[in-house]
């Protein structure tokens, strides 16, 4: 468990709490820290840029309570730098936000980064997401602003989904690219069978919702990734 990833250049293990059973949220988030996951990944998600809704503030304000494990909230909702604030004051230390959900993502990352100071100037990050149809070069202009790009590796929406080894060449075009202190991120279809080719296409974070929470043992499938990445 770590509540400062950027610390590391390993290679972090991120459970989507997207797939955990909210009923007992707590217990959850407890038992994927105790099996060794790394940190959190929360998917707030508004039925508008995505056709599905997931949580906001008040259930990453809860969560906060469970665990000091940092979390990195990934933002599918339209006008993100419109709820930053909310988001980074209700616990999470990272926001990534849409580039197809912004007019203009280096704008869009400063507000974000602004909002982040205010929230806590030591400590709270931005980063960048694309879609699998999107091109890699969209998000250049915000590059130099982030800490994080986020390759999704599929159509954000819904855990559960079949990873698109096509994505696979953003990665490699993008990881050359980023300085030390940023990282590459994949989200979506991670499980054993696709997870060792994104860490060979350069991913430093790898997102886990249905292959660890959908599990009856999490430790073992938590120890079964860990293998094929570390
Ligand atoms: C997709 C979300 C993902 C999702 C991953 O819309 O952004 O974080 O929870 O789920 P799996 O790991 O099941 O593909
Ligand atoms: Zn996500």
């Amino acid at each position: 468990m770590t509540n400062n990833p950027f610390t590391s250049t390993q290679r972090m293990l991120l459970p989507s709490i997207l797939s955990a059973d909210f009923s007992k949220l707590g217990a959850e988030m407890d038992e994927v820290v105790a099996a060794g996951a790394d940190f959190f990944h929360l998917d707030v998600m508004d039925g508008h840029f995505v056709p599905n809704i997931s949580f906001g503030p008040p259930v990453i304000a809860a969560a906060r309570k469970v665990t000091a494990a940092f979390f990195d909230a990934h933002l599918m909702i339209s006008e993100p730098a419109r709820y930053a604030g909310a988001i980074y004051k209700a616990g999470a230390q990272n926001i990534t936000f849409q580039v197809e959900a912004v007019d203009d993502c280096a704008a869009t990352a400063r507000a974000i980064g602004q909002a982040a100071r205010d929230a806590s100037p030591a400590d709270r990050t931005v980063g960048i997401t694309l879609n699998p149809a999107t091109p890699i070069e969209s998000i250049y202009p915000a590059l130099e602003h982030v800490r994080v790009v986020l390759v999704m590796s599929v159509v954000p929406g819904f855990s559960g989904q079949r990873f698109m080894p096509e994505v696979l060449k953003k990665c490699e075009t993008i990881k050359p690219r980023l300085r030390a202190d940023q990282r590459l991120e994949i989200d979506g279809g991670i499980n054993p069978s696709t997870i060792a080719s994104a860490k060979n296409a350069g991913v430093d974070w790898f997102v886990v919702a249905s292959a660890i929470f959908d599990k009856p043992d999490r430790r073992e499938a938590i120890a079964e990734l860990r293998r094929l990445i570390d």
